[in-house]
C-alpha cells in the first residue's frame, strides 16, 4: 500500500502592511498568525520604509510562535513558501529573503508564490472546497479581478479594474465622508442605516465588458457632496444615504460582470475572496446567484479574506504538487506581470 507522507509547509506573507506566518500540514492549517501594522493610519496610507522595518522586526518572532503552537522544530518543515509579489518591494524582500535563507540552510525546497494566486485559491482552505471550473472574484484594497479557474494551473483572466480597486474606492469615499481607514467596514455600517435608493450614482459602461472602473463613481460621490453639502457639514442621515447609495452602485458594478460571466461560462462553483469579501451585502448578492446558476458558493472565513500566510502556504503546496520547482533566484515584483494569467480568446 502506498504510504503518503504528510508535509509541513511554512508560509510567509509580507507584501504590504500585514506580516503573517502560517504552518500547514498538507492543506490543513495548523497555525496562521497575522501581525497588522496599524501605525500607518496616522499617515493616511502605508509608508513603505516603515512597513519593511516592521516586517523585519516581527517575522522571526512570528515563525518562532508558529513553531511553538504546532509543536514543531524548524527541521520538521518540509516546504518553505513566501509571497514574491505583487506588493511593496522592500516589504516583499523581507519575507522572501527570510524564506530563501531558511530554504538554503535547511536544504528544503522553496516555492515563491504570487499573492493574488494566494487569494484566488483561498477558498480551498475551507472544509467545503470549490469545484473546478470556478468563477472567482478577487476584491481587495489593491486588486479587483474576475477569473475563470479551470484547474490548479489554468487561471484565465476575464476582467480587471482599469483604475481604482473596489476596496480603494471604499477607502477613498470613506475619507470624503470623514470616516477613517479602512473605509469598507465603516461605509458598510453607515450604509446599513441609510436608503440605498436615495441617490442614483453611475455605473461605468466599458468597452471591455468584463473590466471594472470605479473612478467615475468616486468622482460622482465627490460632486454630490460638493453640490449638496458645500459647507462640508453632512447630517448623519445624509451620510448614511450617501454610503448606502455608493455601496449599492459599487456592488451592482461588480455583480453585473459576475452575472455576465455566469451566463457565458458554465461553472460548478463561485468564490468571493479578498478583504472586500467581508461585505455582507456583497456576500448576499453572491448567495442569491447560487440557485439560479446551480453553483456552490465558497467564501473563505474572515481570517483568510484579508492578507494571510495560510493562503500563501496552500498555494505553494498546490504548485509543489503540480511539479513546480522554485529556486533561490526568485525576485520580488511590484505588480502582476502582463500575461501572468491566461486569456480566453
Ligand atoms: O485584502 P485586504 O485585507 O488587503 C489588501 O488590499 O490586500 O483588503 C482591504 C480592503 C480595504 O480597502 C477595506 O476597506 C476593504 O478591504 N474592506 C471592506 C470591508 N472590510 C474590508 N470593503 C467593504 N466592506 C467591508 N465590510
Ligand atoms: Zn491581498
Amino acid at each position: 500500500m502506498a504510504f503518503t507522507r504528510r508535509l509541513n509547509i511554512l508560509g510567509i506573507e509580507s507584501s504590504c502592511d500585514e506580516t503573517s506566518v502560517a504552518i500547514l500540514s498538507n492543506e490543513e492549517v495548523k497555525a496562521n498568525l497575522i501581525s497588522s501594522q496599524h501605525f500607518h493610519k496616522a499617515y493616511g496610507g502605508v509608508v513603505p520604509e516603515l512597513s519593511s522595518r516592521a516586517h523585519l522586526q516581527i517575522v522571526k518572532p512570528l515563525i518562532d510562535s508558529a513553531l511553538t503552537m504546532t509543536n514543531l522544530k524548524l527541521k520538521d518543515i518540509n516546504l518553505i513558501t513566501a509571497t514574491a509579489g505583487p506588493g511593496l518591494i522592500g516589504a516583499l524582500l523581507v519575507g522572501l529573503t527570510f524564506a530563501k535563507g531558511l530554504s538554503f540552510s535547511l536544504k528544503k525546497p522553496f516555492i515563491p508564490v504570487n499573492h493574488i494566486e494566494g487569494h484566488i485559491f483561498s477558498g480551498f482552505l475551507m472544509e467545503r472546497k470549490p469545484e473546478f471550473p470556478v468563477l472567482v472574484l478577487v476584491v481587495s484594497g489593491g486588486h479587483t479581478l474576475l477569473l475563470l479557474v479551470k484547474s490548479l494551473t489554468e487561471i484565465y483572466k476575464l476582467g480587471t479594474t482599469v483604475d481604482d480597486a473596489a476596496g480603494e474606492a471604499f477607502d477613498k469615499v470613506s475619507k470624503m465622508l470623514g470616516f477613517g481607514y479602512p473605509g469598507g467596514p465603516q461605509i458598510e455600517l453607515s450604509a446599513s442605516k441609510g436608503d440605498e435608493t436615495s441617490i442614483k450614482f453611475p455605473i461605468a459602461e466599458l468597452k471591455d465588458q468584463y473590466n471594472f472602473s470605479f473612478s467615475g463613481l468616486k468622482t460622482a460621490v465627490l460632486r454630490y457632496i460638493q453640490t449638496n453639502h458645500p459647507s462640508g457639514n453632512i447630517s448623519e442621515s445624509d451620510l448614511n444615504n450617501i454610503s448606502a447609495s455608493f455601496q449599492k452602485a459599487l456592488i451592482s458594478a461588480l455583480m453585473k460582470n459576475v452575472v455576465l460571466a455566469l451566463n457565458n461560462y458554465k461553472v460548478k462553483s463561485l468564490s468571493l475572496v479578498g478583504g472586500v469579501a467581508a461585505n455582507k451585502k456583497l456576500r448576499n448578492e453572491f448567495e442569491n446567484l447560487t440557485e439560479k446558476f446551480n453553483v456552490s458558493f465558497i467564501i473563505p472565513s474572515l481570517e483568510y479574506c484579508s492578507d494571510n500566510a495560510a493562503m500563501i502556504a496552500l498555494r505553494g503546496y498546490q504548485l509543489y504538487q503540480t511539479g513546480f520547482v522554485g529556486n533561490l533566484n526568485a525576485k520580488p515584483y511590484p505588480s502582476i506581470p502582463e500575461n501572468h494569467f491566461l486569456k480566453l480568446n
